[in-house]
């Protein structure tokens, strides 16, 4: 027998959803363009590698930084030796500089209220731990990021209860699913802790609306409740409406005085999409409510950002040149790959919900389905995987209430490999085209000879009269 622990066997890990078994199919089979070219192309991975070359000119513009160097000195020592768990001050300083300037400046951070954390991933879970008890819950908007009942859930024991949202609106948060999940928690003799939603919106590619941003916080006023705002896209937004993060909203006159409010609002950031970073594991929650920072940063010695790390991203960071064009030329190179993508789907008569953000669009492919249900759904996305070559994340495993829709990225690849999967798809479709076709030949044909049968068998049992099915 083996004696592992109830939270090492527990499954709420999500380790078995199709989000992560697209994963795995694929390291069976990935895609190279010359090793494997019939591999399976990886688009169930929100990685933004579009902009690397601008990270490398850079460091070989600045050797010092990852050279562990400064002035020209070497500051190996100072790097290697144990860290504070507050982190290089340095860094926290060009970190929210950064996160502000991706706002368009509207809004300033205090590094004071920063906590740096190994990745969103982290950020995610300590805020769980800091806000709720195991067997509370947290509202979350659906569709999901997949990787939230890994992060919110496992270790901490929260629940997630879903606020449910569909295409009729355009997935959009309302105040009547905002109450019926408030409900649904209470039917479960859960007490709601929060609402989490994330700030562009993974999976959907989209942002808040100003009217969905006060709705919230006014749901978290009247109910007493946190707010956590996962803005780990918000650099990725590459066209209008812009983005409206939380901490802009606040300084409204109808929030500003409210201490209450400020306090129970949480912002959690990320460089592993806006830079393209996830590797390097940097993440923040930024929060008004010292005891949250207190705990928070006591929390993040499970997971700190090494040194070297926090060295070189402040000198990148602090590069205000740098950062300026790498926010703008990285945003108008995400807009190209949406647009590439949304064109090459919309010529296999697949559309996609309109977006503004993100590393992925939000696929309608609910005609393709043999059923409206979530069975056709798993064989569509098995049928993408295994026949058509291509890793993509079905709504199911994002908590999509619809059969149909998929989450496709795009900025993971080359342009060229992008090319090639529009190419599958299209294939896919006109075979499918083709098939349904022949089916209804083949049924018309049936038909047909069934009419005439039944004519002869009519003309047998009537005597030759005439019958007048058609
Ligand atoms: C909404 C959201 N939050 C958090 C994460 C985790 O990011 P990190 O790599 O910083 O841990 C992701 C990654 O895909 C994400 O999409």
């Amino acid at each position: 027998m083996k004696l592992l622990s109830r939270k090492a066997t527990r499954n709420s890990h999500g380790q078995d959803s199709s989000y992560f078994l697209g994963w795995q199919e694929y390291e069976k089979n990935p895609y190279h363009e010359t090793h494997n070219p019939n591999g399976i192309i990886q688009m169930g991975l929100a990685e933004n590698q579009l902009s690397f070359d601008l990270l490398e000119s850079w460091l070989a513009n600045n050797p010092d930084a990852a050279g562990f160097k400064r002035d020209g000195q070497s500051i190996f020592r100072e790097l290697a030796l144990f860290q504070d768990y507050h982190g290089l001050p340095a860094f926290k300083k060009a970190l929210v500089e950064f996160m502000s300037e991706i706002r368009g400046n509207q809004v300033t951070f205090d590094p004071k209220k920063l906590v740096l954390t190994a990745g969103a991933t982290s950020s995610n879970e300590t805020l769980m731990f800091c806000l709720a008890e195991p067997g509370e819950a947290f509202l979350l908007p659906t569709p999901y990021y997949p990787g939230f009942d890994r992060d919110l859930k496992w270790r901490t024991e929260v629940e997630i209860v879903p606020i449910e949202c569909t295409s009729a609106n355009d997935f959009r948060i309302t105040e009547s699913a905002l109450e019926e999940a408030y409900e649904a928690a209470h039917k479960r003799n859960l007490k709601v802790k929060g609402v989490l939603v994330t700030n562009p919106s993974n999976p959907l590619g989209t942002t808040l609306t100003r009217h969905e941003v006060d709705l919230l916080l006014g749901f978290v006023i009247a109910k007493s409740i946190h707010l956590i705002s996962d803005e780990i896209y918000s650099g990725t937004v590459f066209s209008s409406p812009r983005f409206i993060s939380v901490m802009e909203v606040l300084k409204d006159t109808k929030y500003r005085m409210n201490a209450e409010v400020w306090n129970r609002v949480h912002i959690v950031y990320s460089l592993s999409k806006d830079l393209g970073l996830p590797g390097f594991r940097v993440g923040a929650i930024y929060s008004n409510d010292e005891d949250v920072v207190a705990a928070a940063t006591k929390m993040s010695s499970f997971g700190l950002v090494s040194s070297q790390t926090q060295y070189l991203l402040s000198a990148m960071l602090s590069d205000k040149k740098f950062t300026s064009n790498y926010i703008s030329e990285n945003q108008k190179r995400l807009k190209e790959r949406q647009e590439m993508l949304i064109l090459g789907l919309g010529s296999a008569g697949i559309s996609c919900l309109n977006s503004n953000s993100g590393l992925f669009c939000w696929v309608d492919m609910r005609h393709l389905l043999r059923s409206k249900t979530f069975e056709a759904e798993m064989e569509l996305w098995k049928k993408i995987v295994y026949d058509v070559g291509l890793n993509i994340s079905p709504g199911l495993s994002c908590h999509c209430n619809e059969p149909g829709w998929f989450r496709v990225c795009f900025a993971n690849m080359s342009a060229e490999t992008l090319n090639l999967a529009i190419e599958r798809i299209k294939r896919f479709v006109q075979l499918i085209e083709i098939n349904n076709n022949s089916k209804k030949n083949h049924q018309s044909t049936k038909n047909s000879r069934r009419r005439s049968l039944t004519k002869w068998v009519f003309r047998l049992s009537f005597d030759g009269r005439e019958s007048d099915e058609r």
